[in-house]
């Protein structure tokens, strides 16, 4: 079986554009493939943040991926394993300055903090973050990374640093790694349809995975349809609201509607209703499964040690071939 490796930042709780672009295809995923996905807590770290709030978000993200259909023994948290770090070592020591300086996130990442303040910590942490991603992905030898089309610079460096490596150490040692493209939905926020779907614009702006269905109904009904006089066509908003529909898989509905709306006929009382119950219909078994599973918040915690425990395993037999070709000396 081919295997695939994939993670998420444990940010806070999942939204919809999180499970429409990576979420919903891990789970699928995992039918055809040996899967690995990390809640990456190292990661994380590259910005400023709080201890507790960390803490919190890491095992909040692994159950709601629990509570989305990941299965318990393809999730790990990746510090239980902290070989991702001994590797990243040894990696950044096939990886040029010049390199990670072209990394569009980092430059994008930098010039926001220095933005918001001038003193902002730029970490070597945030500098240094691709490596570790690539640390994430080498250590499993990880044929396929399922990622969004963001992250396409990230997933040629890691190549480009399993290559250097293998070149350095004479040794066709890590794999080449090929990103997996999602599709992912253009989703827009559905109070300002001028702008992507997204947490940092607040709380109106995206649909929490695990809201309550009143809330989810609501969010929907007050979504702006038009956002302007002289609109020609369809308005973003509205548009926004059918892309909804197709991410939900309601195509029957979808079409009737649409074409309501090429006959003049498109109420947008009876477009919103249809997509407040799709998401209603989408997320209402998430919401249940999460709460099953914090029901039993030990016991699942517990599995997931054990998950990473024995994820861990295939890590430190990586770590003791790269001491191995690279010259550092074993205990054993
Ligand atoms: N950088 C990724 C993101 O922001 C998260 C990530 C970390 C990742 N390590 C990874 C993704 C390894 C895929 C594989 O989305």
């Amino acid at each position: 079986m081919k295997k695939v490796l994939s993670a998420i930042q444990p940010t806070g709780d999942l939204h919809l554009g999180n499970y429409f672009g990576a979420v919903q295809n891990w789970v699928k995923l995992q039918d055809n493939y040996d899967c690995k996905y990390g809640v990456v807590d190292y990661h994380c770290m590259t910005m400023p943040y709080k201890a507790s709030a960390l803490r919190e978000n890491t095992w909040k993200m692994v159950f709601q991926l629990l509570a989305c259909g990941v299965k318990v023994e393809n999730v790990f948290v990746q510090s239980f394993v902290p070989e991702h770090v001994e590797l990243s070592w040894v990696l950044s020591c096939v990886c040029s300055y010049g390199e990670l300086s072209r990394m569009t996130q980092f430059k994008d990442k930098t010039d926001q903090l220095k933005d918001k303040d001038k003193d902002a910590l730029v970490s070597s942490g945030l500098f240094l973050y691709p490596v570790l991603q690539a640390a994430d992905i080498l250590i499993y030898h990880a044929d396929y990374v399922p990622v969004g089309k963001d992250q396409e610079q990230h997933l040629e460096l890691s190549r480009n640093i399993a290559q250097r490596f293998n070149t350095q150490f004479e040794k066709e040692y890590f794999v080449h790694p090929e990103p997996l493209f999602t599709e992912i939905p253009k989703l827009l926020s559905l109070a300002d349809p001028n702008k992507k779907m997204s947490k940092s614009l607040g709380e109106k702006h995206y649909v929490n995975l695990f809201a309550e269905e009143d809330r989810i109904r609501k969010q929907v009904k007050s979504a702006v349809t038009d956002t302007g006089e002289g609109q020609i066509g369809m308005s973003p908003g509205v548009k926004n609201l059918f892309e909804l529909l197709v991410a939900c898989n309601e195509k029957t509905i979808h079409d009737q509607l649409m074409q309501d709306f090429h006959n003049g006929a498109l109420k947008y009382s009876a477009l919103k209703e249809a997509v407040g119950e799709a998401l209603v219909q989408l997320i209402s078994p998430f919401r249940d499964n999460l709460k099953a599973l914090e029901e039993n918040k030990k016991q699942i915690k517990e599995q997931v040690k054990d998950s990473s425990s024995n994820i861990r395993k295939v890590a430190q037999q990586t770590m003791k071939e790269v001491r191995e070709i690279t010259g550092l000396l074993s205990l054993k």
